[in-house]
């Protein structure tokens, strides 16, 4: 085993009466990118691509109505009042989520009343869940060997040990593997525990309860949503069946039609781009097909992935189902990146099939990361093109602060569950056909004076 130099750091919302939203609502948000290799995460998507629902739109959420009351808050501070507006904000938020779970109970049981069988469902009375076998092995089947890593990450201790995670020189972990380069190196510098759910649940917990990031595997919703996810046609069909939202994505996207056939045109695309070598030409740019979803316009994505649904109440995954930020779905083709960037809530990633590579680092290394500054557009990102960085540092002839960053770095596969606290730094780059889906949902303020140093 070659054993990595290692170095430790210590380290409303006019609130559109939900009566009427529920009556109107089944709309997906759906967002192509085309024609971009680098593209933004989250956040960071610009505002005509960014497709917001009427539930959450930030601009409404800051203004919580005071109309017919007699301005309550008049004489409390500035911030008495935001929290005071939060506060609200959360409650209704809240309330939303209530009627959300309540509204889709009802539907379910007309639904069995009618006879008609959610593709969910269907799927599951043809493969039952309890062969677990097959499941494991319909997920595992996609994995990769381990790759040598410094220390055993599947044996982790009951508690992080204080420097947890190991980290690494960028530069280090960049010569050792591009972040333009899809294929996968003999070594990685991993440094995140793995934990298997059945057996370490504990361990996933305690070093959740610390804010530190690690992997799940084998967490039975996640194991048996990247069985359905990865059986040919099942997306398909879970598109088409769910008319629903198509019908209405007419308002809200492009043309009523194009749901399913984006999808599959994004399928067909990324087969291709797979099948080619890499780095073959410039000619065809990788690109995501993306879902998002927020309650009720998509709740058939809150019945595939129920780990992420707040109204079940606070969960191992749902850490404050009044925080809950919608799901965000990515189908990525090989290549396709994110510059590093850190995100203000606390995430959850899933893969549901394919790879995807992530560089991560503290937030402690802000002022290291060469970023976007706040209020620019991609704020919060590095600004510096990984794929390039030892060229951009051999051009400069001071030393760059980016090659002082320490990382490590994780390729997570099918079945694997992410857990990225607030504000750590992440590089994506999807290695084959992936899958992922995301929630955030609370933020830890732990290390947001890292943040607010480097001026954020
Ligand atoms: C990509 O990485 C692989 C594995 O380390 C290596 O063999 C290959 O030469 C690299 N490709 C490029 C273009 O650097």
């Amino acid at each position: 085993m070659t054993v990595l130099s290692s170095k430790t750091i210590e380290g409303s919302l006019v609130f559109k009466s939900l009566l009427f939203l529920s009556s109107m609502l089944f709309m997906v948000s759906l967002v192509l990118y085309s024609g971009l290799q680098r593209i933004d995460d989250d956040d960071i998507v610009s505002s005509e691509t960014r497709i917001k629902s009427p539930y959450w739109s930030e601009k409404e959420i800051q203004k919580p109505t005071t109309k017919g009351k007699t301005t309550p808050w008049s004489d409390h501070s500035g911030k008495q009042k935001r929290i005071r507006n939060r506060q609200q904000t959360r409650d209704k938020r809240m309330e939303a989520i209530q009627q959300f779970g309540a509204h889709r109970e009802e539907e379910k049981r007309t639904r069995i009343k009618e006879g008609i069988v959610s593709v969910r469902e269907q799927f599951e009375q043809k493969h039952p869940w309890s062969d677990k076998a097959r499941v494991r092995q319909a997920v595992f089947d996609q994995r990769i060997p381990n790759l040598l890593t410094t220390y055993d990450v599947y044996d982790c201790p009951d508690l992080p040990p204080p420097s947890y995670p190991f980290t690494w020189n960028l530069m280090e972990i960049l010569e050792n593997w591009n972040a333009g380069n899809t294929t996968l190196p003999s070594r990685i510098f991993q440094a995140l525990c793995v934990f298997d759910w059945e057996t370490e649940e504990h361990k996933a917990r305690n070093y959740q309860q610390q804010d530190l990031p690690f992997v799940v595997q084998n967490f039975p919703e996640a194991m048996r949503a990247t069985e359905r996810w990865s059986t040919p046609g099942y997306m398909e069909e879970l598109l088409t069946r769910n008319s629903a939202s198509q019908q209405q994505a007419t308002t809200r996207t492009r043309t009523s039609d194009e749901l399913t056939p984006l999808y599959t045109r994004w399928l067909k695309a990324a087969t291709e781009l797979g099948q080619r070598q890499p780095h073959n030409g410039e000619d065809e740019k990788p690109w995501y097909f993306r879902l998002s979803a927020m309650l009720e316009e998509t709740a058939y994505l809150y019945e595939e992935l129920p780990f992420f649904d707040p109204s079940l109440g606070e969960t191992f995954t749902m850490l404050s189902p009044k925080e809950h930020r919608g799901i965000n779905c990515r189908f990525g083709m090989k290549g396709i990146a994110a510059e590093s960037h850190f995100d203000g809530h606390n995430n959850f990633i899933v893969v549901m099939g394919g790879m995807r590579r992530y560089i991560l680092a503290h937030p402690d290394q802000c002022n290291n990361m060469e970023l976007h500054p706040k209020g620019k557009p991609n704020s919060r990102h590095s600004k510096v093109d990984w794929t390039r960085i030892h060229l951009e540092a051999k051009a400069s002839s001071e030393k760059r602060p980016i090659t002082r960053v320490q990382a490590n770095e994780i390729i997570l596969k099918a079945g694997d569950m992410l857990y990225l606290p607030t504000y750590w730094f992440h590089y994506i780059v999807s290695l084959d056909t992936s899958y992922q889906c995301n929630s955030r949902s609370g933020i830890s303020t732990e290390n947001k004076h890292h943040i607010v140093d480097c001026g954020f």
